[in-house]
């Protein structure tokens, strides 16, 4: 049998000693933590790390976001500053005046964003610039973990080699993991604390600690054998979404020309115990994640020489759902009010991609009011969320746009009224009373016990 090298012997000891001090001060939550990007999911997964006794430094491009963290402030709807403050008080929680600092760190939590470019590629520049800024300060002993959802690869094969340039090598001297992040903002059942968390690490070291870290902060780590089979499940479960929302799409178009109601089917559906799951349609997806992610897989099989159909199968089917919806409106307004869509006063209710939550990105919303205008429909938007349209890419023409308050004249005011984002703060029976037209994407009126003439579902 071939005897170890002294070398090899000196790394196993190295990684040996750098995994028993991390775990120490893990136990002994003085394991400095340090979260980079404090968006939707940063800044409750900072929240999590500090409430559970570690100290912790949030790090972003954003000087204002550190501002508002260090005055105790929330600058996210759903995360109350009443969460936030105590911690910052208590001196748990601190925004970095620079990133210098990530080398007093134990642990380097990496949340920044991973969008598409223009031509609908994955778009690493964060992740890049993330790992560039780490490895600029890396140091042994290090454990850093992405949690950004990736193509399988990502830690590996961009983050790894960046974060060795200087020489310092994962597994012997800091230790790399990507455990994805699960957050879904709005939800009152889960959050961050109560969601497993899979992490896969690049080396049993890496895992162990990773692990160890996740462990104490939330309900239940799911270990699996590598940071790519990690990536693989973060994006098996939002391609998943987005097959199923596709397909109940593409049911409620059929069903909806045979006069059945797709909400009636689901909810009837759901009612057997097994072998059914429901999934609802609406006017088309949006957020960060399930209009995004699938493309990353789509992306990087195609460097095997594979061809994702079902994932451009659903993108294609749920980027058809607002010219449905406008057809559906239009048609609406022909028949019930003998009015072209070319001249019609449209309110639409709710612009945020899902209820109650203050996030616009990839909103379908904003691609109804553009097709919309194009033919001709005057529309203002109401949503107590978003009283500002902020500049995007993809809707610059919308930036600065403002929520118009909700007032009965203003209601009765359009030729119909569109629910896009099915709000619960919005008063629907008043909608209901004063509308000559509601056009209900999201079955809102229903759920609300509303039903009648001038409702149609889209
Ligand atoms: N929002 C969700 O519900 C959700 C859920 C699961 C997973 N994710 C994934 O988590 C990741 C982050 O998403 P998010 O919604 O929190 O994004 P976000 O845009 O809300 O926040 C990202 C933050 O990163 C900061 N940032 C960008 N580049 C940086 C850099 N080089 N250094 C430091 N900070 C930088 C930005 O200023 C921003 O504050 C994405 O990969 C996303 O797909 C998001």
């Amino acid at each position: 049998m071939k005897q170890p090298t002294a070398a090899r012997k000196a790394a196993v000891a190295a990684a040996r000693a750098v995994v028993r001090k991390l775990n120490h001060r893990i136990a002994r939550r003085t394991a400095k933590v340090g979260i980079i990007g404090l968006g939707y999911v940063g800044l409750p997964l900072a929240c999590l790390f500090a409430e559970k006794g570690f100290p912790v430094t949030g790090f972003d491009v954003d000087p204002k976001k550190i501002d508002s963290l260090n005055a105790g402030k929330s600058y996210i709807k759903h995360i109350a500053s009443k969460r936030v403050a105590p911690l910052v008080r208590a001196g748990r929680l601190a925004g970095s005046a620079g990133f210098r600092e990530l080398r007093k760190m134990d642990a380097v939590i990496i949340c920044v964003p991973t969008p598409l470019t223009r031509f609908r590629e994955p778009d690493m520049r964060f992740v890049v610039a993330t790992a560039e800024t780490i490895a600029n300060t890396l140091r042994p002993g290090q454990l850093v973990v992405l949690e950004s959802s990736t193509y399988p690869g990502t830690t590996t094969e961009l983050v790894k080699p960046i974060l060795e340039r200087g020489g310092l090598k994962s597994g012997r001297d800091f230790l790399l993991a990507y455990s994805p992040e699960r957050e879904d903002p709005g939800n009152e059942t889960y959050g961050t604390a109560s969601i497993p968390k899979v992490i896969g690490g690049d080396g049993p070291a890496a895992l162990d600690v990773a692990k160890n870290l996740y462990d104490g902060a939330v309900v239940k780590t799911v270990p699996v054998s590598s940071p790519e089979a990690a990536e693989a499940i973060k994006l098996t479960e939002n391609i998943f979404r987005a097959v199923n929302i596709a397909m109940v799409n593409e049911l409620k178009v059929i069903f909806d020309a045979m006069g059945i109601d797709i909400w009636e089917v689901i909810e009837a559906a759901k009612t057997k115990p097994f072998g059914y799951m429901p999934f609802y349609p609406g006017p088309g997806l949006g957020g960060h994640c399930i209009p995004i992610d699938p493309f990353y897989l789509t992306w990087k099989a195609r460097a095997h020489n594979i061809n994702t159909r079902f994932i451009e199968l659903a993108g294609e089917i749920n980027t058809q759902m607002p010219r449905y919806v406008m057809t559906r409106l239009a048609d609406a307004l022909s028949r019930r009010a003998g009015k072209a869509l070319r001249g019609a006063k449209i309110l639409m209710l709710g612009l945020a991609y899902k209820k109650n939550v203050d996030d616009m990105r990839e909103s379908p919303a904003l691609t109804l009011i553009e097709m919309l205008e194009e033919a001709g429909a005057s529309v203002s938007y109401h949503d107590p969320f978003i009283p500002r349209i902020k500049p995007s890419r993809e809707h610059g023409a919308l930036t600065n746009r403002r929520s118009v308050p909700l007032s009965k004249a203003r209601i009765a005011a359009a030729d119909a009224v569109l629910i896009v984002t099915d709000h619960d703060r919005i008063d629907y029976r008043d909608v209901a009373r004063h509308a000559k037209l509601v056009v209900d994407t999201r079955n809102a009126l229903a759920r609300a016990g509303i039903a009648g003439e001038k409702v149609i579902k889209a």
